[in-house]
């Protein structure tokens, strides 16, 4: 018997930073994210079962066993959920819209692709209707098996991962949707990605979440991070919430790369046209009162955020004052988009 899913996922850039896990793949704080649009993973998964367990991956049309290691790891954690898994030939192709290491969190929309695929198959083989909000939520967590932040890009606009006191549906074993909690200038925010170096990153998450175990400064993180989402979840409920929001998304970002660089094993991901290129969107928006900030995943790549009424002078900004510290003037230009596609 065959089965073949495709799903389009996209990527997510956190606001609330995820930093710090426990098995199995469970945050030690909660985290909340913007989806987005053009940065997005489209694959087709192709499932021959009761043959024997064969894994093939194709990334770009290109056979890549080097993405291997890590799928058969998340398989390993599916035995339960997909018990057909064990015993099938799986080829999955993939490409993304944008380059894989170029920091851009390739993982969570490739994993929320994978897991979608998954969840078609093995309904398809159940002969079983999806049913809506359930549905993605059941994916969320079969995501976040294979790559935290990914259980956050199977819903739109915005995605709340992780157990807090005031939502009485959030959980650490899914996200759930953060959309209908936001005033409609946060749904037009843009996100234009400056890829400051393109170069694959020098410590990997998984070993990055590792070194928060034991880490000094752990406890007061959490807490920190706890009390900015209070704080965001409120600036995002209000129109006149967009100071409060730039104040905490950049706070957030550089507590993730303060966690980097004061532990036991201090590592840097951020070059010096990270600085440089923060430098100059600090001097911009004091001297133009344009409401833009910057976020920065796990490595050196800035995430602009502006609401779209001001993109057309933001472009021109970034065309003459950034463009000089990104990597090739590689520049991405994204915004806030309305989750995964069923392709077939
Ligand atoms: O999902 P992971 O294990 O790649 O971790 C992602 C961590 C950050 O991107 C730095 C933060 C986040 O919440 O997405």
């Amino acid at each position: 018997m065959s089965y073949q899913s495709s799903w389009r996922s996209p990527s997510n850039i956190a606001l609330i930073k995820y930093w710090g896990k426990k098995d199995p793949q469970l945050p030690l704080n909660p985290s909340l994210s913007f989806t987005l649009s053009e940065c997005y993973t489209e694959m087709t998964v192709s499932a021959e079962l009761e043959t024997g367990f064969s894994l093939k991956v194709m990334y770009n049309g290109i056979p890549k066993p080097s993405f291997g290691q890590k799928i058969n790891d998340f398989f390993k954690k599916l035995d339960t959920c997909y018990p057909w898994l064990k015993n099938a030939s799986i080829v999955i192709e993939s490409k993304n819209t944008f380059p894989h290491g170029a920091g851009i969190a390739s993982s969570a929309s490739a994993m929320s692709a994978l897991a979608l695929c998954l969840q078609s198959i093995h309904d398809d083989f159940n002969e079983k209707e999806p049913d809506d909000n359930n549905w993605f939520q059941h994916v969320s967590e079969i995501a976040r098996l294979g790559s935290g932040s990914a259980c956050r890009s199977v819903f739109p606009v915005a995605a709340l991962w992780g157990k807090t006191s005031t939502v009485r549906d959030s959980h650490d074993r899914y996200a759930i949707s953060w959309k209908e909690h936001i005033v409609p200038v946060f749904h037009t925010m843009q996100d234009a990605i400056l890829i400051i170096s393109d170069e694959e990153k020098s410590v990997s998450s998984s070993a990055g979440h590792q070194l928060m175990e034991n880490h000094p400064y752990a406890l007061s993180r959490y807490t920190a991070a706890n009390h900015n989402l209070q704080r965001l979840m409120d600036s995002l409920e209000k129109e006149e919430g967009m100071d409060e929001f730039i104040s905490i998304v950049e706070s957030e970002a550089l507590q993730l790369h303060a966690m980097m660089m004061s532990g036991a094993t201090p590592f840097i991901l951020i070059k010096p046209n990270t600085l440089n290129a923060i430098q100059e969107i600090w001097r911009f928006r004091k001297e133009s009162s344009i409401p833009v900030c910057f976020t920065l995943d796990a490595g050196p790549n800035i995430h602009l955020l502006y609401p779209v009424e001001y993109a057309t002078t933001i472009e021109k900004w970034i065309s003459s004052r950034l463009v000089e510290f990104c990597s090739g003037g590689q520049v991405i230009f994204d915004h806030v988009g309305y989750g995964p596609v069923k392709l077939s």
